[in-house]
């Protein structure tokens, strides 16, 4: 089974490993037990390898009509800049709680758009379908009235943060970053395999979701299985040293963070606000060396000590373990050890590790829920349309931490000693 995390400590590099077990579903952990050729988590926490943006975490709104269709789907309803309900308190809420998010503004249709001048010398029209135009839709006109209502939500919102964007310029970045498309194209068609062998006949779709020109699907990219796909796209482009990444979109299409009717988040929307809330700006090197299932990134901590470590499971029988054990805590692990660290600054003898950690699964076990679970608990708004907080369950630090079968796991842990993240 397995062991502990252990802090190799060279001159002032520190490793520390994280390790996972065999094929073993039992909860009690056997701490101190022998790293017997495991395998492991390694983060190096000697420098970031990489900077992202405060605000990494980006989400799109778009211009496109209700009458924008594809493959006979009409998937936009009111839930564009055009027309989407601006006082409704669930997406005030939902972009607020980023304190704010950042939007982008735009799409396919940003080009075709004018604005209302004022003068009345030309009618302002709105979009109209026409199947020669490049997009489907022939040039359509922004009420100025509309325009005001939007920068005052924007403002209401604290979104100070809006971008404009032409048409798909993120996806062009990527085209012209081979080391970013290298990376994402392997892992992608890694995790699109995974997710096929899976077996489950949502995950076939994940891949053709995260292209730029359709809707998406409902069921899949509005549904938790996508959150695999979503955080797996963050760490990835976040160790690529992209410094945003904007979610196509915030609300409409079938891959918005927010349901296209109701507005009520979708579990693409916490695993978002989980990453804004806990993974810091400085990207750490890590590397699993054990099964491709799981995948895992860790981040200096936001606004905290140490680090936060992102797992995600893609495997779906077993419930396994990984146990995070301190030689600098004490531990039974570390006196077994034999090695002594008490001169590594922050790690006093008397410390108390514990950490945090956010596990989130789907309801009922369906990978196609629209509901997701935190620590065994529905996230819903509440009746005035609040955002629900995000506790943690506290994990004594010597505790392994157990990745469930398809789940997710946010794990901040204060007292790792990461000098990359002073
Ligand atoms: C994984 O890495 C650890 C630490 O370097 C090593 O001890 C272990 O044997 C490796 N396991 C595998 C399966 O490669
Ligand atoms: C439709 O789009 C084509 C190509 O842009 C344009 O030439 C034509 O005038 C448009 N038709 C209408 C009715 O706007
Ligand atoms: C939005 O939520 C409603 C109510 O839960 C649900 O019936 C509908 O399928 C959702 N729409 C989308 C596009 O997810
Ligand atoms: C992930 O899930 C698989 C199968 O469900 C399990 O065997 C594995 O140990 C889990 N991994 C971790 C790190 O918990």
């Amino acid at each position: 089974m397995a062991a502990g995390l252990l802090l190799k400590v060279v001159g002032f590099c520190v490793w520390a490993l994280f390790w996972l077990g065999g094929q073993s579903a039992t909860v009690t952990p056997t701490a101190g037990e022998a790293f017997a050729g495991g395998e492991a988590v390694v983060v190096d926490a000697r420098s970031a390898i990489a900077v992202t943006d405060e605000d990494f975490v980006c989400a799109t709104l778009d211009w496109w009509p209700p009458d924008k269709c594809d493959y006979g789907t009409c998937s936009w309803g009111l839930a564009t800049l055009l027309n989407m309900d601006l006082s409704n308190k669930i997406l005030l809420n939902a972009v607020k709680a980023f304190s704010p998010l950042k939007l982008r503004l735009g799409g396919s249709l940003q080009d075709m758009l004018i604005y209302d001048t004022g003068d009345s010398q030309q009618p302002c029209t709105p979009f109209v379908k026409n199947t020669s135009a490049m997009f489907g839709f022939s040039q359509g006109c922004l009420p100025l009235h509309r325009w005001d209502e939007l920068n005052a939500f924007f403002k209401e919102s604290g979104g100070s943060s809006v971008q404009f964007s032409g048409v798909d310029d993120h996806l062009i970045d990527k085209i012209l970053n081979p080391s970013y498309l290298d990376g994402m194209t392997s892992t992608f068609s890694n995790l699109q395999g995974i997710l096929k062998s899976a077996g489950t006949s949502a995950v076939a779709w994940v891949g053709e979701a995260g292209g730029a020109y359709n809707s998406g699907h409902h069921l899949v990219t509005d549904a938790f299985v996508f959150s695999f796909w979503y955080l797996d796209q963050l760490g990835m482009s976040s160790k690529y040293d992209t410094k945003s990444y904007c979610r196509q979109t915030l609300v409409g299409g079938n891959y918005g963070l927010l349901n296209t009717t109701t507005f009520e988040p979708n579990p693409d929307y916490y695993s978002a606000l989980l990453w804004h809330r806990l993974m810091g700006t400085k990207v750490l090197s890590t590397t699993f060396n054990g099964t491709n299932m799981i995948r895992a990134y860790a981040h200096c901590a936001r606004n905290s000590d140490g680090i936060t470590l992102l797992l995600i499971n893609l495997s779906g029988t077993n419930t396994d373990q990984i146990y995070v054990t301190s030689e600098g805590a004490q531990t039974q692990g570390s006196r077994k050890e034999g090695r002594g660290f008490s001169h590594i600054p922050g790690l006093g003898k008397a410390a108390v590790f514990t950490r945090e950690e956010y596990h989130l699964t789907p309801k009922d076990g369906k990978l196609q829920s629209q509901q997701v679970l935190l620590n065994g608990n529905v996230l819903a708004t509440d009746a005035n349309g609040e955002i629900p907080k995000l506790e943690p369950v506290q994990v004594e630090g010597t505790q392994p931490i157990t990745v469930a079968p398809y789940s997710i796991v946010f794990a901040h842990i204060p007292s790792f000693y990461a000098p990359a993240c002073r």
